[in-house]
């Protein structure tokens, strides 16, 4: 824990104090490894070859969808990425590497051969693949509070990630959060810095191994600083809180929004993505003392500093200023992923090189970062890149049973009068509710696509169908009329993604709310299962079922919530974020932070 007898003076950004006086005792000191000797020599004697378009290349990102063939060989382009939901066909790994391989083999033609980096936000799971696991999102593990799970999660993930030639997943998100009005609030792990630090940390070991070059990916920490703690109301764009203002005095700033960082530093990321939110007005693409002094000179980050999807645009000024601001701040790739704009950039950036607005030592900063984690990660060397017998393996009945034991993990219950818990699978259940028979509303935005998978296909097992598989098939149906012994209503959110996902007031629909008094006014014991990505307001409601079991996005494998209503498995999740009766509302939480029930240990099943 953080020490809050430290004395109340406010610290710089800059201070090296903080480290002495606030860094969570459990945190080793900051500090990544330096390259290795064999990459640093490699790195030097390139840079040295290096024209200023070969390097400006290396340090802008630029998207699939506005990537013609032919782009890669003459800009010299250093990273490609997939934004949400962007993929080639039907987005089937056979697609997805037969795309990446075509960019992988036309970067190895250049002058110098460097390779390209290809990436891709697999948030919880390969997410932009048809055919991928999806994994139960952050707001779920974070409850089973289990570091070898989610570093197991995050292996199998960058198996299924290499399998399509994709380097590169933008995951994980290490900030905590504290509002559950934020579109994003399922992307993270907790509420508390050291929690979300050190799952994220786990993520990191599992998406990269204990070092880069082994057969893991590249993690990207995201998004520094501060995403999860702006406050309501602040955004100046679209939506209500993501992308608003952090209004947190410094010290607080680096004990909550920065820690989690060393954590991950710890742990070896090699890249690090930058937030869209500002801090007391400044914002973080802007900000040199944060991103510059704080990250990578104090906490001695020496991977790669990437920017959000053209966040630059949002700073003010001229583009020419937002360049010059953002690439002084420290940001060493650019993703202006909109439209041709990294076209504008490498013109911009040239234009500020010549004119003396970016220096030269800056550039070479930036490159040489990302050619030392692309060293190290061992693609210089890697002729064929995509892992075939990999791909074949993305989606395999092992790694949708991890998924199922995360989600079972991963969820919480939160009220079981009467032990209406577990079932016995002799019961006739009538299950109804939105979430039911619903892949899409399981798995969350960030899934297929950027906004979610209604109304597309991914292969999975629905909730119903996990139920019916589990018990007597001909027991268990969704028709009221039927006769029944138990109701059990699965509630659920429509998938979002980002600020589309913010929302004044998070609570049951209404749709939801008449299924649960329908269940109700029929006599029978009610369980609600509920899918959301955040805690929404259920106090209304809570009395009109005996029992409520938060499962969360579980992802692709909706059979784990049989497991746990009947019993196979004893629900061990504990909240990670309290509870509010109503988000924003001050007042003690419905449910506490570390809350959740178990089943007795002897419990006669109804
Ligand atoms: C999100 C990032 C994401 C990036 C690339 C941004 O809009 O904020 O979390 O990694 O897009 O898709
Ligand atoms: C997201 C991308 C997405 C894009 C769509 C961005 O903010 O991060 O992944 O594809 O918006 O406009």
């Amino acid at each position: 824990m953080a020490s809050r007898s430290a004395p109340a003076r406010l610290l710089s950004f800059g201070s090296f104090v903080w480290f002495a006086a606030c860094a969570p005792a459990a945190t080793p000191p900051p500090r990544e490894a330096p390259p290795a000797p064999a990459c640093a020599a490699r790195v030097d004697a390139l840079l040295a070859k290096m024209t200023l378009d070969e390097k400006l290349g290396q340090m802008v990102q630029a998207e699939r969808k506005v990537v013609e063939k032919g782009d890669v060989a003459k800009y010299f382009l250093g990273s490609i990425l997939s934004g949400g939901g962007s993929a080639p066909g039907g987005a089937t790994p056979g697609e997805w590497a037969d795309m990446t391989d075509a960019l992988h083999a036309e970067a190895r033609t250049t002058r110098l051969g460097i390779p390209l980096l290809y990436a891709s936000d697999a948030v919880h799971g390969h997410n932009n693949v048809v055919g991928a696991t999806i994994f139960p999102h952050q707001i779920g593990l974070g409850c089973t509070r289990d570091p070898a799970l989610i570093e197991a999660v995050a292996r199998a993930t960058a198996q299924e990630i290499a399998g399509t030639g994709v380097d590169w997943t933008f995951a994980p998100l290490v900030g905590p959060a504290r509002d559950p009005r934020w579109g994003r609030f399922y992307e993270t792990y907790a509420e508390r810095p050291e929690v979300s630090g050190l799952l994220g940390a786990a993520a990191i070991r599992g998406l990269q191994g204990d070092r880069l070059g082994g057969t893991g990916v590249l993690a990207c920490a995201k998004h520094f600083a501060g995403d999860g703690l702006t406050t309501f109301g602040t955004t100046k764009g679209e939506g209500l809180i993501d992308r608003g203002d952090v209004q947190m005095g410094d010290d607080d700033f680096m004990r909550v929004a920065v820690a989690p960082y060393a954590s991950s530093i710890a742990a070896g990321v090699g890249s690090i993505m930058v937030s869209f939110n500002s801090v007391r007005g400044t914002p973080m693409h802007a900000n040199e003392a944060l991103v510059t002094d704080v990250l990578k000179r104090r906490m001695r980050f020496e991977g790669v500093v990437i920017s959000d999807w053209s966040a630059l645009r949002l700073l003010p000024g001229s583009y020419y200023e937002q360049v010059v601001a953002s690439v002084n701040a420290g940001i060493d790739v650019t993703m202006d992923a909109e439209k041709l704009y990294w076209r504008d950039f490498l013109r911009t950036a040239k234009e500020a090189v010549q004119k003396g607005d970016i220096s030269m030592a800056r550039v070479d900063d930036a490159v040489r970062r990302v050619l030392a984690v692309k060293c190290e990660l061992g693609v210089f060397d890697r002729a064929q890149r995509t892992d075939r017998a990999l791909t074949a393996k993305i989606g395999s009945a092992e790694h949708r049973a991890l998924a199922r034991r995360a989600a079972q993990a991963s969820f919480v219950l939160l009220r079981n009068e009467a032990n209406l818990l577990p079932l016995s699978k002799a019961a006739r259940l009538v299950v109804t509710g939105s979430g039911a028979s619903s892949l899409a509303r399981q798995a969350g935005g960030w899934t297929v696509d950027w906004q979610g998978a209604e109304g597309k296909s991914f292969p999975g097992t629905t909730i119903l169908e996990g139920l019916r598989a589990a018990g007597d098939p001909a027991r268990v149906h969704a028709d009221p009329a039927k006769p029944a012994d138990i109701a059990i209503v699965v509630a659920s959110e429509p998938p979002y993604a980002e600020w589309e996902g913010d929302a004044k007031d998070p609570a049951l629909s209404n749709e939801d709310v008449d299924a649960i008094d329908r269940a109700n006014k029929t006599g029978l014991p009610v369980v609600v299962v509920l899918l959301s990505g955040r805690p929404i307001a259920v106090a209304p409601h809570l009395r009109k079922a005996s029992a409520w079991l938060a499962a969360w996005l579980p992802g692709s494998e909706g059979a784990a919530v049989a497991d746990v209503v009947f019993g196979d498995v004893t629900p061990t999740g504990k909240l990670a974020h309290a509870w509010p009766v109503r988000a924003g509302a001050s007042g003690p939480p419905l449910f506490d932070f570390g809350f959740g029930l178990s089943y007795p240990t002897s419990s006669t099943k109804r």
